[in-house]
């Protein structure tokens, strides 16, 4: 028996028998250290697959899509939610209630409304660092601009739509929210109920409010309509058959979700709900 040392104990082998010690991971001989041209060369690890697909643009471009898509689905169903207002103040007041008991009594009231927030944000946050690496990404690959207007859809006015359109979407989302769900700028009240919030907060007399709402909804179809073109492109399914198809698809989905949403302001402000 050969004695080798003490590593938190002794250890011993049979002779003539290389032992090994686990270290973390790697395994190292036991005795003397080998000479330095039998060691085996260092190889740098490559990042974990997931942060290189966060770091590559087609990652980016698929977290832009994807949490485009969260989005996409909410606004569905948050307009089709304010939609309610037609059926009246019960109705509405009623269905406000709702947002904040459902789950209740499986999980306390406000659970679900506080995780679909969570997610909202964090897809509103993801969207932006996507839209803003991809787009620094962009501009250190080429610093000076093409001598030539471009013609392409994703440069030039499209590009333009998208950043100007979501700066001015961020602005709308965050008066919107003061306004609707805090109401610290609605006359109506913290203290006022859903229905009476939107009455009074796209009353007649603040049509300012209720044109920065067309305004800002118009935007929302823009960036919206390029956002799930560019979406299917990075899906891969767009095909020479289908593209007149998708851009068709595209603007209807964008087209009706404002048309929805704008109803509501509109039809208050001119009195059609009171
Ligand atoms: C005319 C159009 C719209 C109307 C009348 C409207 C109405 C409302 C109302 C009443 C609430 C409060 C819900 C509650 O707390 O009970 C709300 C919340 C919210 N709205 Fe809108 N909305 C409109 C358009 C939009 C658009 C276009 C977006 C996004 C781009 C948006 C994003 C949000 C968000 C993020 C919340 C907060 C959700 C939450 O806290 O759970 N809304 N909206």
């Amino acid at each position: 028996m050969q004695r080798l040392g003490r590593l938190s104990g002794t250890i011993h082998t049979f002779d003539g028998v290389t032992a090994t010690i686990e270290r973390g991971s790697a395994t190292a001989p036991v005795g003397s250290p080998r000479p330095a041209a039998e060691r085996t060369p260092r190889v740098s690890t490559p990042p974990p697959a997931r942060h290189s697909r966060l770091r590559s643009s087609n990652g980016r471009k698929a977290v832009m899509a994807v949490t485009g898509a969260v989005l996409v689905l909410y606004l569905i169903a948050h307009m089709a939610g304010n939609l309610k207002i037609f059926y009246g103040a019960a109705a509405f007041n009623e269905y406000a209630a709702w947002l904040r008991e459902v789950g209740h009594p499986l999980v306390p009231n406000r659970t679900v409304l506080t995780l679909v927030e969570v997610v909202l944000a964090v897809c509103v946050l993801a969207h932006m660092w996507s839209a803003i690496s991809l787009a620094r990404r962009a501009h250190r690959a080429r610093p000076v601009k093409y001598a030539a207007r471009p013609k392409s859809q994703a440069s030039g006015y499209a590009v333009h739509t998208m950043r100007f359109g979501g700066i001015i979407i961020l602005l709308f989302v965050i008066w919107h929210l003061l306004d609707l769900t805090f109401a610290t700028v609605n006359p109506a009240g913290p203290a006022g109920a859903p229905y009476d919030r939107m009455v009074e907060g796209f009353a007649a007399g603040r049509w300012p409010v209720t044109l920065f709402y067309v305004l800002a909804l118009l935007m929302v179809g823009l960036h919206l309509r390029h956002g799930l073109w560019s979406a299917f492109q990075t899906l891969g399914v767009v095909g020479a058959r289908r593209e007149k198809a998708l851009k068709l698809a595209a603007a209807g989905v964008s087209g009706l979700l404002v048309l929805g949403f704008m109803a509501v302001p509109l039809a208050i402000t001119f009195g059609v709900v009171k």
